[in-house]
């Protein structure tokens, strides 16, 4: 199977559900300038990467574009849904992201892409009303009618392949229930309209259904139940989810590894956020801000792993708070207000004060996530895609593993993944200088 990777031939598709939302259009916007030649695709490690192959002495560092057969930009046909009907050159200006001479450079391709009407709920965003939606007796109705959208998106526009992102507001929070357990059950609830089906479940099971991967932006539960990942293996599509790792969490995802790294303690982890966009609006409810704060929350405890260092991490606080403050829009303030101890006990500080732009990091992010999971399809990849880790919040995993949080391991699993694919040698940093035994197996494990 994976002798057999090589250049894809044809079209694919992208259909975004949350089309009109500030990362879509970020990401519409960049991508379609990046392949006119007027940007660049800073942030994205499938255009920018490079990735070491064989021995240091080799120093063969490839682009990760160049070594893997990636799906070109020029051959990206974008498409999605959304519960407001405008173009997506007038949603980006609405979202106040990117300059107007930034999105003059691609207004005409922008003012043709328009969504499809939503599969939409209220209850499940209670911030938001939308009037471009389905209807439909049942939730069945409305995952038939996803499903009719995808096969008639692909037929006329002559694609060979597609791949489905959810970049859609965050649904409010609901745990797992029976209803998602096994696919039987699912399917049952579509029918008998349950609760907590929420819509973005719709769009993951449609495009399961397709044979469409699905890559879970947001961090409401969709994709990450046993009977959709059950569903994913039976019909040989890969899925990755989920919650964009973008600012402040990524930042977490780096710092936690190097206090645990050296032994340092921790006392507490004050995280706070200030942000304006449409997504501060939708978290400023509090089902929703509670789907959030789980996500942001799991990171920490994962990778300290207090139970294994109870003298260093077991007492911890932890606490996450987003507020909404319009003024900033999409620009959002995250401080954090990190309480250590090292030696004898003795504190410090860390303060992290990151102005950053929520829809500029995440836009990449959309790119890489797109070209990977269609890359994953055609090596025959399928279920749980957990190298995709590296830009999730919230990696999804194999239930009886541990989710890795850490930035550089999942950037390490990402890359060696991406070795194996192309029949070369994983890299595991194994030192062998003298050593005799170490060196004889060289071709197995490749040193630092
Ligand atoms: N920007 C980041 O750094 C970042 C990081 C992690 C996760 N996210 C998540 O990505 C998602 C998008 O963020 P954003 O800033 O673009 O938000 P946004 O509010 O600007 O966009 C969301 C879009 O989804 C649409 N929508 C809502 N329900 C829908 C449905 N059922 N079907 C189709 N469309 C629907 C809305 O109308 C809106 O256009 C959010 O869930 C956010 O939490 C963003």
């Amino acid at each position: 199977m994976l002798n057999n990777l090589s250049k894809p031939k044809g079209k694919l598709g992208v259909l975004i559900a949350g089309l009109n939302g500030a990362v879509s259009t970020t990401f519409l916007a960049g991508t379609l300038a990046v392949r006119k030649g007027k940007a660049k695709p800073i942030g994205s490690l499938t255009q920018m990467g490079t990735i070491r192959i064989g021995k240091r002495i080799d120093a063969n560092f490839p682009k990760i574009k160049d070594f893997v057969p990636l799906a070109d930009l020029d051959d990206l046909v974008f498409g999605g849904w959304d519960i407001r009907n405008e173009n997506t050159y007038e949603s980006a200006k609405i979202a106040q992201v990117l300059k107007d001479s930034d999105l003059d450079v691609v207004k005409n391709e922008l003012e043709n892409i328009r969504p499809m009407r939503a599969a939409f709920q209220k209850q499940y965003v209670k911030r938001l009303d939308g009037d471009w939606v389905k209807k439909g007796e049942t939730k069945y109705d409305l995952m038939e009618q996803i499903r009719n959208d995808i096969k008639s998106f692909k037929i006329s526009n002559n694609l060979s392949r597609l791949v489905v992102i959810w970049a859609g507001s965050t649904e409010i929070y609901t745990p797992i229930h029976n209803v998602h357990k096994t696919l039987a059950n699912f399917e049952m609830g579509m029918r008998e309209n349950d609760d907590n089906i929420s819509p973005s479940m719709l769009y993951a099971y449609a495009s399961i259904a397709e044979g469409v991967p699905y890559i879970m932006g947001a961090p409401n539960l969709a994709i990450d139940t046993p009977a959709l990942i059950d569903f994913s293996k039976k019909q040989n599509v890969p899925i990755a989810g989920k919650d964009f790792k973008t600012g402040q969490t990524m930042l977490k995802t780096v710092i936690a590894p190097m206090l645990k790294a050296r032994m340092l303690g921790l006392t507490g982890w004050f995280s706070s956020n200030i942000l304006g966009n449409r997504d501060g609006e939708v978290l400023d409810d509090p089902d929703n801000f509670k789907t959030k704060e789980e996500s942001k929350l799991s990171v920490l405890e994962g990778i300290l792993q207090p139970e294994l260092y109870p003298e260093l991490y077991a007492n911890h606080y932890h606490k996450v708070r987003i507020n909404y403050y319009p003024p900033r829009g999409d620009n959002k303030e995250g401080w954090d207000n990190i309480d250590i101890f090292g030696w004898l006990g003795y504190p410090m500080q860390l303060k992290i004060d990151f102005l950053c732009r929520d829809s500029i990091l995440a836009a990449p992010i959309v790119l890489d996530l797109i070209l990977f999971a269609d890359l994953a399809q055609r090596s025959g990849m399928h279920g749980v895609q957990e190298w995709l880790s590296f830009y999730f919040k919230s990696p999804m995993h194999d239930v009886d593993k541990v989710p890795e949080h850490d930035l550089f391991i999942q950037l390490m699993k990402l890359k060696n993944t991406l070795r194996k694919l192309m029949n070369e040698h994983p890299i595991t940093h194994l030192d062998t200088n003298g050593v005799e035994e170490f060196s004889d197996n060289i071709e197995e494990f490749l040193e630092d």
